[in-house]
């Protein structure tokens, strides 16, 4: 993505990585993403805020060659996992002198991760501060955004707040600055749903944290900069809160069009009833559209069919990744059809134990649905209709 000046003597020198279809190797990335690596100059010093994905190093290596005579003191390390460290050691090589700047925590996991000598390390704790000469970082501890030594810089002469994945988007952008449009919108909310959301009650707290500094700018290490960063403040603390919409996820897979008899009927209820209803069949819905609609669901049906003595393994990889981001639904329905047996409803049971939600029914059916089978979805549908009028959100 080339380098720009974000402000007198502050460079993003990170890299757009637009071909990369998936994240973590499962969520879709419709946008791509940046690995964002800013350079800082005070009159003493230089300091280097994060590094790139290693399958970039090179056109990373290459954005730093720009500045001739570059001498770097400080590689500044936010984050240990590798989307971000994992141009250190080669950053190290080539700027032999510099120092890796982090907390205890992320120290353990860059020697053990990356074979990062121990002597190249200054440890940091919460609220430490570093001078460049005019530019002074303050460290603050921001833990669980996502993992326990994440942490965020604070550049006080230029408000500017380094966060890393905390307020990043899955957007590969030529813009340095977020355009507030739904492009962006959806981009920081797919990051929020697969990485952030099952962590929220850390998440509000390190708001509160951040809320104490007076920020111009929030400089993610993924997606562009906010520069009107209440923006994004505003939609995580909505994203965090306990309030849910009337809305209810249908996870459906159907093998030979029972299932889908019933999500159909399951569906035409609901919406007469007045509520949202998102289907995703399962054979061909990306994980991530499923993350992104749960953050503010209600309630989430999964109907999934019994596949030998089990349930469907796409209905299987649905449940582990809900059970996994435990997003805030309020209740949950079984469904599974059957051939000649199974656990299936058992099986979902034990591995949604993450979500607090209520289960409002549990429904085995064997082969086409009968009448009485749809009568009994009938009588799904106004349970949840019952449930979301009882929450106040119907
Ligand atoms: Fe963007 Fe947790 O790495």
């Amino acid at each position: 993505m080339g380098v720009r000046k974000v402000k007198e003597n502050i460079y993003s020198v990170g890299v757009s990585d637009w071909d990369r279809t998936h994240f973590d190797e499962i969520v879709a990335l419709p946008n791509g993403t940046s690995y964002n690596s800013y350079l800082i100059f005070g009159e003493k010093k230089t300091a280097l805020i994060d590094t790139v994905d290693p399958v970039l190093t090179e056109a990373f290596i290459n954005n730093l060659k720009k500045f001739n005579g570059l001498k770097i003191d400080f590689v500044v390390s936010l984050h240990a996992e590798q989307d971000h460290s994992g141009s250190i050691p080669k950053v190290l090589e080539i700027f032999s002198e510099a120092k890796v700047v982090t907390n205890e925590k992320c120290k353990e996991l860059l020697i053990e991760h990356l074979n990062i000598p121990e002597e190249k390390f200054i440890v940091v704790g919460d609220g430490e501060e570093l001078d460049l000469g005019g530019k002074t970082l303050k460290f603050l501890l921001t833990p669980w955004v996502h993992w326990p030594e994440t942490m965020s810089a604070y550049l006080k002469e230029d408000k500017i707040l380094f966060s890393c994945d905390f307020f990043g988007s899955h957007y590969a952008t030529s813009r340095l600055f977020a355009n507030i449009d739904e492009l962006i919108l959806e981009s920081a909310k797919l990051y929020y749903a697969e990485i952030m959301m099952p962590f929220r009650n850390f998440i509000k707290v390190n708001i509160e944290k951040i809320e104490n500094f007076d920020i111009e700018m929030i400089a993610p290490s993924h997606g562009p900069i906010w520069n009107k960063p209440s923006f994004i403040i505003d939609a995580y603390k909505e994203w965090i809160s306990p309030s849910v919409k009337n809305k209810v996820l249908i996870l459906y897979v159907s093998m030979h069009g029972s299932t889908k008899i019933v999500v159909n009927e399951l569906y035409n209820r609901l919406v007469e009833y007045g509520i949202e209803v998102l289907p995703f069949n399962l054979f061909f819905t990306d994980i991530g559209k499923i993350a992104i609609n749960a953050i503010d669901a209600a309630t989430a049906v999964f109907a999934i069919p019994t596949f030998l003595t089990g349930p469907h393994p796409l209905g299987a990889n649905a449940a582990y990744l809900v059970n996994a981001i435990k997003p805030k639904l309020r209740f949950m329905g079984l469904i599974t059809s059957f051939g000649w047996g199974g656990v299936t409803i058992k099986w979902l049971k034990d591995h949604l134990k993450n979500l607090k939600a209520d289960t409002l029914f549990e429904f085995e059916f064997k082969g086409i649905p009968k009448a009485n089978d749809i009568e009994k979805v009938k009588e799904f549908a106004e349970k949840i209709y019952e449930a979301h009028k009882s929450i106040g959100i119907l």
